[in-house]
């Protein structure tokens, strides 16, 4: 097993959030001062994960390309794969076999956005883990719209059912998942659920079933942010916005992350604060050389 790998599963335009993506892949859209991938990106960097494949759309590739580039502005290597429909996050293992080579993986969904302190920690923990997986669950007020964790009278995990009428728990899986070199085999035997899906929970289940899946709460001190609809995308932005202006610190800034692994030197932080130097942003980066 090589050394774990990362994927963000992008999706393209067209959603809920219509007519704002119409034009424009829903993850490319700001979250305050940056494209709202950033913030994913942000989190596979942190788990010192290099290589990340990014799935999205044959008509959004482009998109992704111009914003994202081959990632060595960040010292990563950043590599793109077309899944022509979405049918399914299960899908994106097999799309991803060729890339991931038996390597074990972190996917990440393009439009989670996850903040908190002991983040770093928490992630080196899940990516230190050998065989099986890790998911994280976390207390949310409407679990009907995500995959909810059942546990049992002991408290260990039972199920893990994809959007519940009625929700077993308050704890939603977030759209972050550690997983060994098995799982694009293990997704090619996922058959497509009722609403013509490889549902991610079916994947997950087999790790459950066999007894590596380790479910980690991530406590109430964390920030697991939704966009999925046009109010919950302006409060992600604002929610940024404030702690932004409060601490005077990025959150999801991908080129302070990389300088701080020392993938990039001085001189190319320096490149990418003169890149941006019209904006806030720039100032930032050049901070950060201080
Ligand atoms: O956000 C966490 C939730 O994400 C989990 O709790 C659920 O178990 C998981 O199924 C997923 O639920 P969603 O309803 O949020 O999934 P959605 O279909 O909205 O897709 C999530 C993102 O992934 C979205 O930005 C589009 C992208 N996507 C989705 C599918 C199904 C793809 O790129 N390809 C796909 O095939």
């Amino acid at each position: 097993m090589g050394k774990r790998k990362g994927i963000i599963l992008a999706g393209g335009t067209g959603s809920r959030l219509y007519p704002i993506t119409i034009g424009l892949s829903k993850q490319l859209l700001p979250i305050y001062d940056k494209p709202m991938i950033y913030y994913p990106l942000s989190v596979l960097m942190l788990a010192g994960i290099r290589e990340i494949a990014v799935i999205t759309t044959p008509q959004d590739r482009d998109q992704f390309i111009r914003t994202l580039g081959d990632g060595s502005q960040w010292g990563i290597d950043l590599s793109y794969i077309e899944q022509p429909n979405p049918e399914g996050l299960a899908q994106a293992y097999i799309l991803a076999e060729g890339f991931l080579d038996g390597a074990s993986s972190a996917m990440v969904l393009g439009d989670n956005i996850f903040f908190g302190h002991g983040l770093p920690e928490m992630l080196a923990g899940a990516d230190a883990q050998g065989a099986g997986g890790t998911v994280f669950g976390y207390h949310v007020a409407d679990p009907e719209r995500y995959g909810v964790v059942a546990f049992d009278a002991d408290g260990r995990v039972r199920d893990i059912i994809e959007k519940p009428e009625v929700p077993p728990s308050n704890y939603a899986v977030t759209g972050l998942y550690f997983l060994d070199g098995s799982a694009p085999e293990r997704a090619r035997a996922v058959t497509p659920s009722a609403r013509g899906e490889l549902e991610i929970a079916d994947l997950l289940g087999m790790y459950l079933a066999e007894g590596t899946l380790r479910v980690e709460t991530m406590g109430r001190g964390y920030a697991w942010l939704d966009t999925g609809t046009h109010a919950s995308l302006l409060d992600a932005g604002n929610f940024v916005r404030t702690l932004e202006q409060r601490q005077g610190l990025q959150a999801g800034c991908p080129e302070e992350i990389a300088y701080g692994h020392g993938w990039i030197s001085a001189d190319q932080l320096a490149a990418r604060a003169q890149m941006f130097a019209k904006g806030s942003y720039g100032t930032y980066l050049a901070g950060l050389l201080k």
